[in-house]
């Protein structure tokens, strides 16, 4: 679906001026399940996006959304919390949350698609809110500050969808620059834009095309187990307010204190709260086999700590690591799907694919979706 498609639709469909919008998925190179522990994360914006025809209809509150890719459509009153399709939820999200920020949201038209896979861990529901968000800031004059529209995306989430979310994926949808990463102190909110130039590496998508239906459920379960080990350190030293306060050391005085699950939920994000350091230390002298050396090392604490992989994930991780030229490997996201990153040296990328698919199609019989990406910009009006 491009622009020119879109626009196409709208016109179709609504009369009137329009303005175009669009918001990218990320990737994340490493710090996964960090941002709600007050921890850092990687991501970078990608050139996959949502893109958004808009115009607001003075004249009522209804809002008229159609979502192209999907052939669905939505006809609401603003204040409504009955949709027919779980996307609307995260669109009145996004116009609930502007309206607790005291914001007058009118009715609007609109029609939006994008080739940003869904359930694949590219942060497709972050496009989706960070583009809406930013579209109406723009076209309502609301003054919001990026910041605000990445609060306004997370909050909508947490509370119209029931996922409660960290803030890194509306964070890199709407901050992302071409070729950075943003290093995101998820604490302070300080942000570092980091040059990404792999040269000689490739990274490769690899999509297990599991889709994470578990994910919700589970990702909050993640989120209290994380919440539970903190309330039991804190009792002890009343300084520690998230797992980014905890050492190693620190965890162990309480193993006998905690279940064995909390114990190694804690014990996963401690860990890569470190790796992202090391990482980030690792990339300021291009030092990219110690960046995959972390990646394979986060992947193992995913799958054997966090309990957030699948079979299909660890299938082709674990092909990766044997594989000489692929350098780094883990799944990427919250889990229980999507797909893998792997970092390969670029003359041996299209072999490593090959290899990767076959290996993933005598295991499971089919083939991964390779996707290709390059790191870009952040939300943005088209037109
Ligand atoms: C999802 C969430 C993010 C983050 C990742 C895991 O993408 O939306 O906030 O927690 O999972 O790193």
């Amino acid at each position: 679906m491009n622009t020119e498609q879109l626009t196409k639709d709208f016109k179709t469909r609504f009369k009137g001026d329009y303005a175009v919008f669009s918001a990218p998925g990320r990737i994340n190179i490493i710090g996964e399940h960090t941002d709600y522990n007050n921890g850092f994360v990687l991501p970078g914006a990608i050139d996959k996006t949502i893109e958004l025809v808009i115009r607001i209809n003075h004249n009522s509150n209804i809002i008229n959304v159609v979502a192209n890719d999907l052939n669905e459509e939505e006809s609401i009153t603003i204040d409504t919390t009955q949709t027919n399709y779980h996307w609307t939820k995260y669109i009145l999200g996004v116009v609930g949350e502007l309206k607790k920020l005291g914001c007058n949201i009118p009715g609007f038209d609109s029609v939006f698609g994008g080739n940003v896979p869904l359930g694949s861990g590219m942060s497709s529901s972050a496009a989706l809110e960070s583009v809406f968000g930013f579209a109406l800031n723009e076209l309502l004059g609301l003054n919001l500050n990026r910041f605000q529209l990445a609060k306004v995306g997370q909050m909508a989430e947490h509370h119209y969808v029931g996922v409660r979310c960290g803030i890194m994926d509306q964070f890199a949808s709407l901050f992302g620059e071409e070729d950075k990463l943003v290093k995101l102190d998820c604490r302070s909110l300080e942000y570092e834009m980091i040059p990404f130039h792999p040269d000689k590496y490739s990274i490769v998508l690899l999509d297990t095309k599991v889709s994470h239906s578990l994910a919700s459920s589970e990702y909050n379960k993640r989120r209290a187990s994380c919440e539970k080990g903190v309330s039991i350190i804190a009792a002890k030293y009343n300084q520690v307010k998230s797992l980014r306060d905890v050492s190693i050391d620190m965890l162990e005085e309480f193993i006998d204190e905690m279940s064995i699950e909390t114990y190694k939920r804690c014990l996963y994000v401690i860990g890569e709260i470190d790796r992202l350091q090391k990482a980030c230390e690792a990339l300021n002298i291009n030092d990219f086999s110690t960046v995959g050396r972390l990646m394979y090392e986060t992947h193992d604490g995913l799958q054997l700590l966090y309990e957030v992989s699948c079979k299909e994930l660890d299938v082709l991780v674990q092909f990766a690591k044997g594989y000489n030229g692929a350098i780094g490997s883990r799944m990427m996201g919250g889990g229980f799907g999507g797909c893998t990153i792997s970092l390969v040296e670029a003359v041996k990328k299209q072999y490593f694919i090959k290899q990767s698919s076959l290996k993933f199609k005598s295991e499971f019989g089919y083939l991964p979706v390779v996707h290709e990406v390059k790191i870009a910009d952040g939300a943005k009006r088209i037109l």
